[in-house]
Order: structure tokens, then C-alpha cells, then sequence
């Protein structure tokens, strides 16, 4: 997992210099196009079937806490592989076949080693009360409601069959550019405090490389395109960046 983990490094440092070609930064030269909707659904899906595989295969009994983990991890990529992909608007849109596979390697991966490490651990009842766990969940909530409420500001932007962009500029797109990737980050830095585990941190410093890079490119990309862009919008954290 620590290879892993240092792999996480060389993507950030990779996806600083390259913007992954997905979304506004789709372009040719990635391989043939997937359909947007079936390349989320696909990509994210795996995850559920890496994880719950893994657990299986551990042979252990799950404790109380061991499947609240994986009922936070389940409610998470439900959305992602079967909801999110079709509140879209990207009718035609389509994401390259190299992005979709390193995804589906990545997803696949991640959701082994979370499997593996939080059956491994199978924290007993007495985590509910531990202030890992409530803290984590708090921090892990707080994530996903402005990750699902910042994707929704998104989503809603485009009229039936639009596929165009326009400054968003409700909720917390007063403050940054990418309050979705913010979301995300901060959803999973409250799982790997509630779960206090390497897969979890894993994941985290993942997520991190993946969407930093991302919500600085996104910051670039408004400025360029919209002129009347907000001046004091920051990319990712609030007042500081
Ligand atoms: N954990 C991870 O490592 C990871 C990695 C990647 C993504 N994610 C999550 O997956 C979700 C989607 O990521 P993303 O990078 O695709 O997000 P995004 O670039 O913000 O796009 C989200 C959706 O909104 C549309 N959209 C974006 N900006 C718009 C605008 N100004 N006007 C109109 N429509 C707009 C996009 O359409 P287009 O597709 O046409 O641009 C897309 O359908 C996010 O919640 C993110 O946190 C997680």
C-alpha cells in the first residue's frame, strides 16, 4: 500500500503538468470516445464490486462500525455510478477510452485495499463512541453535502439539451471555483479520520492529487473564458488559494 500510496504523488505531480482530458478539457489523442454517462457508470461502479469482493473474500464477520464504513462508501458511489451520471447534461459528449481505463485501474485498486484494510481492522462496537469515528463522520457529512449540493449548482446550470458552460454562482461558488472538488477532498479526509486507516489516508492523499491539479486548472480555464469572471472567486480554499 505505501507503493501505492507514493504512486498518489507521482500522479499529482503527473496531473499538475498534463490536465487529465476529461470534461471541459476533453480533447482527441486519448483514445476513442465513451459515452459520458456510461463511462462514469462504469468507471465509479467498480469500486462497489472491488470492495465488496474484497470484503467477501476476507472471511470475516463485519462488525457494527465495518458496515456503516461500507454503507458510507456504498451511499457515496451509488450517486457517483448510477445517479450523478444521469442528473448530466452531456448529451454527446463523451470521455476518452484512456481516461475511462486509468479510472477503472484506479477504482479497482482503491476499493481492494479499502475492502482488505477495513475487514483487517473490523473496528469493534466501541468505535461508535470513539471521537475518531464522530468527529470523522462529521467532517465526512459536511463533505458530501457540499460536494452533492456543489454538483447539483452545476448540473443546473444548463438547460434541457445545453451543453455549454456559464459562470456558476450560487452556494459556495461565492467563494471558490470548485466548491465540488472541495466537497470531495474534505469527504474523504472525515473517512479516513473515521475509519483511522492506511487505505483510508491512502485514498484521501489520492483524491488530493487527483483534484488539486484539477480545481487549478479549473481556476485557469474560467479566467480564460470569461472575462467578467469573478476577481476575488479563489480556486479551491476560501480567502486563501
Ligand atoms: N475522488 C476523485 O478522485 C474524483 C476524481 C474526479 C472527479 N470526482 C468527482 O466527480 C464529480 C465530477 O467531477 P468533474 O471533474 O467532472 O466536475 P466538473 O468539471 O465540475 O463537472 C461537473 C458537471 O457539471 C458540468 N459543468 C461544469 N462546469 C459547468 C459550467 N460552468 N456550466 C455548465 N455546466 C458545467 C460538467 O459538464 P461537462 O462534462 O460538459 O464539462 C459536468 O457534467 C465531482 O463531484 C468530483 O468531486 C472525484
Amino acid at each position: 500500500m505505501f507503493a501505492w500510496l507514493g504512486l498518489a504523488l507521482v500522479a499529482l505531480v503527473a496531473l499538475w503538468f498534463v490536465d487529465a482530458p476529461y470534461g471541459r478539457r476533453a480533447r482527441s489523442g486519448w483514445g476513442p470516445g465513451i459515452p459520458n454517462r456510461l463511462a462514469w457508470c462504469v468507471m465509479e461502479s467498480v469500486v462497489l464490486i472491488a470492495f465488496y469482493a474484497t470484503s467477501a473474500a476476507a472471511g470475516v464477520t463485519p462488525s457494527g462500525p465495518t458496515w456503516v464504513m461500507g454503507g458510507l462508501l456504498t451511499l457515496h458511489y451509488v450517486n457517483r455510478a448510477f445517479v450523478y451520471p444521469w442528473r448530466t447534461r452531456t448529451r454527446g459528449k463523451t470521455m476518452p477510452l484512456t481516461v475511462m481505463l486509468l479510472s477503472i485501474g484506479f477504482n479497482t485498486v482503491n476499493g481492494a485495499f479499502l475492502g482488505a484494510d477495513l475487514m483487517r481492522l473490523n473496528r469493534p462496537d466501541a468505535w461508535f463512541a470513539d471521537p475518531r469515528f464522530v468527529v470523522g463522520l462529521c467532517v465526512f457529512a459536511a463533505g458530501m453535502a457540499l460536494n452533492w449540493h456543489s454538483d447539483g449548482v452545476l448540473l443546473r446550470l444548463r438547460a434541457p439539451g445545453e451543453t455549454g458552460y456559464k459562470i456558476p454562482r450560487d452556494g459556495a461558488f461565492r467563494w471558490v471555483t470548485s466548491p465540488n472538488l472541495l466537497g470531495e477532498i474534505i469527504e474523504w479526509a472525515g473517512f479516513a479520520i473515521l475509519t483511522w486507516s492506511l487505505a483510508g489516508l491512502t485514498f484521501f492523499v489520492w483524491t488530493c492529487a487527483n483534484l488539486v491539479p484539477r480545481a487549478r486548472s479549473n481556476q485557469r480555464w474560467y479566467h480564460e473564458k470569461f472575462p467578467d469572471y469573478p476577481k476575488q472567486r479563489r480556486a479551491l480554499i476560501p480567502g486563501l488559494w
